[in-house]
C-alpha cells in the first residue's frame, strides 16, 4: 500500500558524467501512499529512502505535510532517511502531498534533489448528501399520476467512480400516509406517485428520502424531507343552497334584479374552484343576465331587456351553477403492481355523471300601462289637389296592449299646420276638411305632413304617434305669370328686345316651357323672338313712337292653362339719358311743373277766397291737400291766418 512516487531533478553537479545523467530527469524510485483518516498509533514508519553513497549524507524534506498544509504530518530522520507519519490526513482536503527531498553532503553541498508526491488513499468517510434538508413542492390536486415534478440530487465527496461515492435513493417514510396514493423515487432521483391526490384528506405530505452509498467497508447515508403541498382543485360541485326572491318584475323596465341565488362550495374560498359561474337556460329573447357577487358568490339575476307582460305574465327560467375551472374527481379502482394504477377521473375517458346543480325559477311580470302603438309609425297617402272636403285619405290603426273594457284610447290630430284633416277618434278614419293645395307653403316637395296621436285613458295618459305623409297630386290650377308687367324699351331705328320671364306655381307637367303670344293688332309694332320657353323676347319693331304702350300678352303652359296680362311698355329715347327710368322721372317732373303753374294760380285764387271766408268766421286752422299727377301727395299747412287778415281786410 505504500507507493512512493519520486520525481527526480538533477540540479547539483556540473561534471561531465552528471551532465549526461541530467537528460534522464525523472524516474520513479519508489511509490508510497498514506491511507486517509489512519487510526494510528502515531508516529508510524512510512518507508526509508536509501541512497547508496560511500560518504555521509543528510536528508531533508519539505512541502505539503511538512511545512505546508497539512503541517506536521510527515518528518524524515536526517541521518537514516526514514519517513515518519505523525497524524491522520484527509483525502477530501488534499488527495496527494507534494514534497521536496534533498540529500546534502557533510559540507552542506547538495548531493541529490528530488520532487516527491505521496498520494492519499480515500476511505468511505463521506455520506452522499442533498444540498438542503427540506424541499417544498406544490402539486395540484388533479395532477395525473406519474412524475410529481421533483427530482432529488445528491452528491458524495469520496473518490468519484468508486463504490464509496456511488449511491442510491430510497423513500424511508411518508406521513401522513395517504389512503389513495403511493410515492416512489426512481434511480434518477425523480419522485413519482400512483393513485389520486386529495387536498381535503391531507394538504401536506412529508416524504423522507434517504440517499446511501455503496462503500464496501462501511455504507454511509443521509436524508432529506420533501414536503408536498397539495393544492385544491375543483373536486366539489357548487350547489344552490337557497335564494332571495324572485320578486316581480315590472314590464318595460330593465336593470332590476328580482332574484339572488345562494351557493355553497366546499373547495377553497375565493379560488377558481370555489367561485360560481351561473348559466341561464330557457331565456328566450335574452331578457336576463346573471352575474356572480365576488364576495358572497351569490348569483344575481338582472333584467337586461324589458319584458312584455302581454307576451306572458310569467317566465320560467332554469339556472345552473358551475365553477370557473372544470370539475375534477379521481377515484382509485385498482392498484396494479406494475405501471400506473387504474383510476376513474374526470380527466380520463369516464368524464361522467357530474351534472351541474340546476334550479327552476318563475319570474312574474307585472303589467304597466303601455302606450297605444300605431301599426305603422309612418303612413303615406295620396290625395288630388283641390279634392273636395270630406275626401277619405285612409285609416290608421293603433293597438294598446293593455286594451280592455277599462283601458281605451282615441285618435287625435296632433299637428296639422294648415288644418286640412280630421281623424275619427274611434275608427281612425282620416278625411279632409279643406281642399288640399299643393302650392301651400306647408307642402314640402309635394308632401304635406300631419302628426296623429292615439291617446289612452291611463293615469297619466300615454300617447302613440304616427306620421301621416300626404302626397298631394298636382293639378294645373295655376296659370303662368310674367315676373314683371312693366318693361322699358329704348327708342331706336333698329329692333330692340326686352326679355319677358314667366313662371307657374304648378309642378311638372303643369308648368313650363310656355308659349307666349301677343294679342290684338301689333303688326309693325311688336313681335316675340323667341316666343317659346321660360323667357320670351319682346321685340320692338323699328319706327314705333316713344311713349307708353299697352300690350296684351297671353302665356300658356304645357297643358294649355293660360293667363292674359296687360303689359305696360315704355319706349324712350335712350340717346338723351342712360335709360328710360330717368327719362320718365324728368318727364314726370316736367309734367308736374306745367300742372304746378295751373295749380299755383288756382291755389292763389282759392286762398284769397278762403281768406275772406276764414277772416269773417275767425277760423284758426286750415289743412289743404292735393294730389299730383305723379301720384305724389302735396301737403300744405297754413297756420293762424288771422294775422294776415288785416292786409286783405
Ligand atoms: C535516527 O536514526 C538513527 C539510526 O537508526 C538513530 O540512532 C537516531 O536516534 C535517529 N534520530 C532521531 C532524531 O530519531
Ligand atoms: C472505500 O473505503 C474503504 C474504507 O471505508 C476502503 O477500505 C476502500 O479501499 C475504499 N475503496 C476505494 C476504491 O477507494
Ligand atoms: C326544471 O324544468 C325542466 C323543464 O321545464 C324540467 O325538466 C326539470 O325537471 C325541472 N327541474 C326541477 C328541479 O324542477
Ligand atoms: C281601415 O279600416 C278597416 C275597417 O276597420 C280595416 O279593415 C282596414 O284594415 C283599415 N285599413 C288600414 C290601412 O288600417
Ligand atoms: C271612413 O270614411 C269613409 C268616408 O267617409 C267611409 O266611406 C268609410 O266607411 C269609413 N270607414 C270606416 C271604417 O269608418
Ligand atoms: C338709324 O339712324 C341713324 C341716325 O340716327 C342712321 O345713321 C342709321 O343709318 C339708321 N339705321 C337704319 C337701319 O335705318
Ligand atoms: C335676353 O335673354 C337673352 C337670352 O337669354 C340674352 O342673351 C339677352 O342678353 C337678354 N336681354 C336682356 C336685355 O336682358
Ligand atoms: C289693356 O289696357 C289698355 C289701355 O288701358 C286697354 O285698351 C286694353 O283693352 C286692355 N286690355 C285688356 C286685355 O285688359
Amino acid at each position: 500500500m505504500l507507493c512512493f512516487l519520486l520525481l527526480v531533478y538533477y540540479l547539483s553537479s556540473s561534471t561531465c558524467s552528471e551532465l549526461l545523467r541530467r537528460h534522464r530527469r525523472n524516474w520513479i524510485i519508489d511509490s508510497y501512499s498514506i491511507e486517509e483518516e489512519h487510526k494510528g498509533p502515531f508516529p508510524y514508519e512510512l518507508g526509508k529512502i536509501d541512497i547508496d553513497r560511500d560518504y555521509v549524507i543528510y536528508f531533508n524534506l519539505n512541502g505539503h505535510g511538512v511545512d505546508k498544509e497539512p503541517k506536521g504530518v510527515l518528518s524524515i530522520n536526517s541521518t537514516s532517511g526514514t519517513i515518519w507519519v505523525h497524524k491522520a490526513v484527509d483525502y477530501e482536503a488534499r488527495p496527494q502531498l507534494e514534497l521536496k527531498f534533498q540529500a546534502r553532503r557533510a559540507d552542506s553541498t547538495i548531493d541529490t534533489r528530488l520532487g516527491v508526491e505521496i498520494s492519499i488513499l480515500d476511505i468511505n468517510d463521506n455520506p452522499p448528501r442533498f444540498d438542503k434538508d427540506q424541499f417544498d413542492i406544490s402539486v395540484p390536486e388533479d395532477q395525473a399520476q406519474g412524475y410529481l415534478g421533483m427530482t432529488m440530487v445528491a452528491s458524495d465527496k469520496d473518490k468519484s467512480g468508486t463504490p464509496n461515492s456511488t449511491f442510491h435513493y430510497e423513500i424511508k417514510s411518508v406521513s401522513p400516509k395517504p389512503a389513495d396514493s403511493e410515492f416512489f423515487i426512481e434511480k434518477t432521483g425523480s419522485i413519482t406517485f400512483k393513485g389520486c391526490l386529495d387536498h381535503e384528506a391531507s394538504k401536506k405530505i412529508s416524504i423522507v428520502i434517504e440517499v446511501k452509498d455503496h462503500g464496501e467497508v462501511v455504507s454511509l447515508s443521509s436524508s432529506a424531507t420533501v414536503v408536498i403541498h397539495v393544492q385544491d382543485s375543483n373536486d366539489h360541485l357548487p350547489t344552490i343552497s337557497g335564494q332571495t326572491g324572485p320578486d316581480k318584475v315590472k314590464e318595460e323596465t330593465k336593470g332590476s334584479s328580482p332574484l339572488r341565488l345562494h351557493v355553497t362550495d366546499q373547495d377553497t374560498r375565493n379560488s377558481p374552484a370555489w367561485r360560481a359561474r351561473f348559466t341561464i337556460h330557457g331565456d328566450e329573447g335574452g331578457h336576463f343576465k346573471i352575474e356572480t357577487d365576488p364576495v358572497t358568490n351569490d348569483g344575481i339575476l338582472t333584467v337586461v331587456k324589458p319584458l312584455d307582460f302581454e307576451k306572458g305574465a310569467q317566465r320560467e327560467l332554469s339556472i345552473s351553477v358551475e365553477n370557473e375551472i372544470p370539475y375534477f374527481f379521481c377515484k382509485v379502482k385498482e392498484r396494479t403492481s406494475s405501471g400506473p394504477w387504474t383510476v376513474e377521473s374526470s380527466k380520463g375517458d369516464h368524464a361522467s355523471a357530474a351534472q351541474p346543480h340546476t334550479v327552476n325559477v318563475t319570474i312574474e311580470v307585472e303589467d304597466v300601462n303601455d302606450p297605444p302603438k300605431f301599426r305603422e309609425s309612418v303612413k303615406k297617402t295620396v290625395v288630388k289637389e283641390n279634392a273636395p272636403t270630406g275626401t277619405w285619405l285612409g285609416n290608421v290603426t293603433a293597438v294598446d296592449k293593455d286594451s280592455s273594457h277599462t283601458n281605451t284610447f282615441v285618435y287625435k290630430v296632433g299637428h296639422d299646420p294648415a288644418d286640412w284633416v280630421t281623424v275619427d277618434p274611434h275608427t281612425g278614419n282620416i278625411t279632409t276638411v279643406k281642399r288640399p293645395d299643393r302650392e301651400s307653403p306647408f307642402v314640402v316637395n309635394g308632401v304635406y305632413t300631419v302628426i296623429l296621436h292615439a291617446v289612452d285613458n291611463g293615469e297619466p295618459p300615454l300617447t302613440g304617434t304616427c306620421t301621416l305623409q300626404i302626397y298631394v297630386i298636382d293639378q294645373n290650377d295655376n296659370a303662368p305669370q310674367p315676373e314683371v308687367q312693366h318693361f322699358d324699351v329704348c327708342m331706336s331705328n333698329m329692333s330692340t328686345t326686352a326679355n319677358i320671364t314667366a313662371s307657374d306655381l304648378d309642378g311638372d307637367p303643369f308648368g313650363g316651357p310656355f308659349t307666349f303670344e301677343l294679342l290684338g293688332d301689333v303688326k309693325g309694332k311688336w313681335k316675340l323672338r323667341p316666343s317659346y320657353g321660360y323667357t320670351a323676347g319682346l321685340v320692338k319693331e323699328p319706327g314705333l313712337y316713344a311713349g307708353q304702350h299697352k300690350i296684351d300678352l297671353k302665356i300658356t303652359d304645357m297643358q294649355g292653362e293660360f293667363g292674359v296680362y296687360n303689359l305696360s311698355v315704355t319706349v324712350c329715347d335712350c340717346s338723351l339719358s342712360a335709360n328710360c327710368r330717368t327719362q320718365r322721372k324728368t318727364a314726370a317732373k316736367a309734367d308736374f311743373g306745367a300742372i304746378g303753374i295751373v295749380f299755383a294760380s288756382l291755389l292763389a285764387l282759392l286762398f284769397v277766397m278762403l281768406m275772406a271766408i276764414i277772416c269773417s268766421h275767425k277760423k284758426e286752422f286750415t289743412v289743404l291737400e292735393m294730389e299730383s299727377a305723379g301720384n305724389t301727395l302735396l301737403k300744405s299747412n297754413t297756420e293762424k291766418p288771422g294775422t294776415d287778415c288785416k292786409v286783405t281786410a
